[in-house]
């Protein structure tokens, strides 16, 4: 099948516009080491269940719960921040621990298991094991997100282009693999319960937030690296896996774009508050982020000013 063929998603402009307004900028930006630690972790989170509160009197969930429930992880994984969502439980509201983590971001598939950091190699083995463990998770969550999309009536361009992910997906899996073996580091197994079946509207509040806000966001970070990584190699890998990365943001905001004609206002409204909470988490990891500086400096990951500046284009694309 010719390349052609393949693109059938239409280009994002404003996504590609931003990014490479970012990309530019690049060289001219402050290499703002400040926050850098050699024993520090950052950049990333993982997410895990917090237990339940209660409502606000007035059917609300709390915008700002007790992380009291959030269960323990070892040194170096701070807990960053929780949030509350409303529960199925009447009068009670579900929490999410947000962690720290040494890694990028992706499309996580739903009910996957975290994989904590690494303990063989040293900290670029770290990253590339996790990151080449988040690329093996995007795999599954690709096929589902093309099956749904069938099951559901999607044009078939979005299913096509979802599959094709899917495959981009083993290639980057099999190429951070590379890069972690090179740093004595290995991938951790990818624990997922199997898939049940769900609502059109939950499909799409997933894809609101590890595709349109995370994945887009893991676009920039990637095409970051691409330019900066002082490791030619990582340069090399980066290029190629952020170009796809680009392409599965697009595929994110083109089903966003489709599923507006398929919710209701209301769903449509839901669908708006769950970007907007992504893109608030999201902003908090950024602002909490301690890398290590030998990722900065060879790894091409963006410093807590680069990050901001990244997430202020992510932001404006969000709005
Ligand atoms: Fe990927
Ligand atoms: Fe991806």
């Amino acid at each position: 099948m010719s390349r052609q063929t393949l693109d059938v998603i239409p280009k994002h402009r404003l996504l590609r516009r931003t990014l490479y307004g970012l990309l530019l900028a690049a060289p001219l930006l402050p290499v703002g080491l400040a926050c850098g630690n050699d024993e520090g972790c950052g950049f990333g989170s993982t997410t895990l269940s917090g237990g339940t509160v209660p409502l606000n009197p007035d059917g609300t969930a709390p915008a700002q719960p007790s992380c009291g429930g959030c269960p323990e992880q070892p040194d170096p994984i701070p807990l960053l921040s929780c949030t509350a969502r409303k529960s199925e439980t009447p009068g009670r509201a579900d929490v999410t621990c947000s962690y720290m983590t040494c890694m990028n971001d992706g499309r996580r598939p739903e009910g996957l298991r975290e994989a904590l950091a690494s303990r063989s190699g040293d900290a670029l083995g770290a990253l590339f094991a996790h990151a080449a463990w988040l690329e093996a998770a995007s795999v599954p969550a690709f096929l589902r997100l093309a099956d749904e999309l069938k099951a559901h009536g999607a044009p078939e361009s979005l299913v096509r282009a979802a599959r094709r992910s899917a495959g981009d997906e083993v290639r980057h899996t099999r190429a951070m693999q590379a890069l972690a073996r090179r740093h004595g580091a290995t991938m951790p197994d990818v624990d997922l319960p199997p898939f049940e079946s769900r609502s059109l509207e939950e499909m799409l509040l997933e894809n609101a937030v590890e595709g349109c806000v995370r994945e887009t966001f893991g676009a920039f970070v990637a095409g970051w690296q691409s330019r900066t990584a002082q490791d030619p190699e990582v340069r090399g890998t980066l290029r190629t896996i952020a170009r796809d990365e680009v392409r599965h943001a697009e595929l994110a905001w083109a089903v966003e774009a489709w599923a507006q004609e398929q919710l209701t206002p209301a769903q449509r409204e839901r669908l708006l508050q769950a970007r907007q909470d992504a893109l608030r988490m999201l902003g908090e990891e950024v602002e909490g982020q301690r890398l290590p500086e030998q990722l900065i400096r060879e790894a091409g990951m963006p410093s807590r000013d680069q990050a901001r500046t990244l997430f202020q284009g992510l932001s404006t694309l969000v709005a």
